[in-house]
Order: structure tokens, then C-alpha cells, then sequence
């Protein structure tokens, strides 16, 4: 589809997209990077104008590489149950990172420098989990998400829709991004707001359903 093309492009340039789930599932809209192009003024466009949690999603083999877990699977605490969850049958929450050359890891120059050497290193096949322990610490104040093996097959969020949009474009195993919330309501944008966002700042707009019909 063309949104889809733009969308390629887009990450091939470094530059965002914004993709809507479903509305049978978060119904929710992420501004979505490759992790390796987020820059001090890209994480202030996250959290000014997405305004939700800001995370990097790394795929499953990477994820191995870096020996980063599932939350879910390491807590040993009674709050740990997901069997609640209305979208889904768990999260996707790994470790939270800083990098160590960064002061607090909160400010936009500290998330982009963790955000983009993320990206860098997930491309890295030889960088394993010495290198990694060497330059992050936990816990930090970037969010990492760890993807279903199959991707669209196994699960259809934002981390793995993003994931395989990244792979489709050639981009890197790593996509960073956040959730866009309505600063007058304070809850998900909406859908009709979202597209009115991307059209204004000429970003691609895709829906997870048509990246699935595309890439599944
Ligand atoms: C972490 C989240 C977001 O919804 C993000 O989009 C990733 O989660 P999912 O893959 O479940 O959509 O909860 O900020
Ligand atoms: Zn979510
Ligand atoms: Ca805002
Ligand atoms: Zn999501």
C-alpha cells in the first residue's frame, strides 16, 4: 500500500511513523524510530507530543544476545499476574536501561544517547552481554521491550509491529518509540486525531492491520 511505502521510507531516513494497533486491542497509536536514528530532539517529540512511556523493542534474537529477560518470567513478587490483562496474554516489558555515560539517564541528550547506542549495538552481532553490562546499567529510565519469536505470527503490539516494519526496511533489530496520549483527555489519542497529527508533521500513518496483511 502507499501508507506502507511511506512508511519504509520514512525509516530509512531516520525519520518516524506513527502506527495504530487495533481497536480490539491497546486501540493506541506510537510514534515509532529506528532506535539507531532517535536524537535528543527526537525523544522531546516523544514525550511532548506522544506523552506515554518511552521504550526500545528489540527482537527476540537480540534480545538473547543481551541475555534480557522477560519481566514477567524473573518476578518473584504476588503482583505478578498478567491473568487479568484485557489486550493480551503478557507484556512485553524486559529490563529498564541508562547508559553509563549519561549523568541521570532522564534527560533528552542522556534517553537519546542510551535510545541510539541501543540501536547501534543490536545491529552488532559479535556485541553480547559483557559489552552490553560494560555500557547499560539497570534500572534505568528507558523502557526495553522484548518481541515475540515469530513476530506477527506469535503477537501483534507495538513492539512486534514495529519490529517488522524495521526488518522490512532494512533498518535494524531495534525500534524505539512511545505512546500518543490527548493532552485534554488524558486518554489515548484517537485514532481520527492521530492521522490529523501525522498529516500535519507529514509523517506516514499505517495501520497494524494493513502491515500484517504486508508482512505476516
Ligand atoms: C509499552 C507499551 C506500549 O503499548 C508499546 O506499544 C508496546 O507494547 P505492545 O507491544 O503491547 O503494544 O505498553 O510502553
Ligand atoms: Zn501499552
Ligand atoms: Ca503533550
Ligand atoms: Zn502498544
Amino acid at each position: 500500500t502507499g501508507a506502507l511505502e511511506s512508511a519504509l521510507t520514512a525509516f530509512r531516513a531516520g525519520d518516524p511513523v506513527l502506527v495504530h494497533d487495533a481497536d480490539d486491542r491497546e486501540g493506541e497509536t506510537d510514534l515509532l524510530y529506528p532506535a539507531s536514528a532517535v536524537t535528543p530532539d527526537a525523544v522531546a517529540r516523544m514525550r511532548n507530543d506522544g506523552g506515554g512511556l518511552i521504550f526500545v523493542a528489540f527482537t527476540d534474537a537480540v534480545a538473547d544476545r543481551f541475555d534480557l529477560p522477560f519481566l514477567h518470567e524473573t518476578l518473584d513478587h504476588p503482583a505478578n499476574d498478567h491473568s487479568d490483562l484485557g489486550y493480551d496474554a503478557h507484556p512485553s516489558f524486559s529490563l529498564t536501561v541508562n547508559h553509563r555515560d549519561g549523568f541521570t539517564g532522564v534527560t533528552d541528550d542522556d534517553r537519546a544517547l542510551t535510545i541510539r547506542r541501543l540501536g547501534e549495538v543490536s545491529a552488532d552481532d559479535s556485541y553480547g552481554v559483557d559489552a552490553f553490562a560494560e555500557e547499560f546499567r539497570t534500572p534505568g529510565h528507558v523502557h526495553l521491550l522484548r518481541a515475540a519469536p515469530g513476530l506477527l505470527t506469535d503477537r501483534r503490539g507495538h513492539t512486534e509491529l514495529g519490529l517488522a516494519l524495521a526488518h522490512e526496511a532494512g533498518v535494524g533489530p531495534a525500534v524505539a518509540g512511545c505512546e500518543m496520549l490527548d493532552d485534554d483527555t488524558g486518554g489515548a489519542l484517537s485514532t481520527a486525531d492521530a492521522r490529523a497529527y501525522a498529516r500535519q508533521h507529514d509523517l506516514p500513518f499505517v495501520e497494524g492491520a494493513a502491515l500484517i496483511r504486508a508482512l505476516a
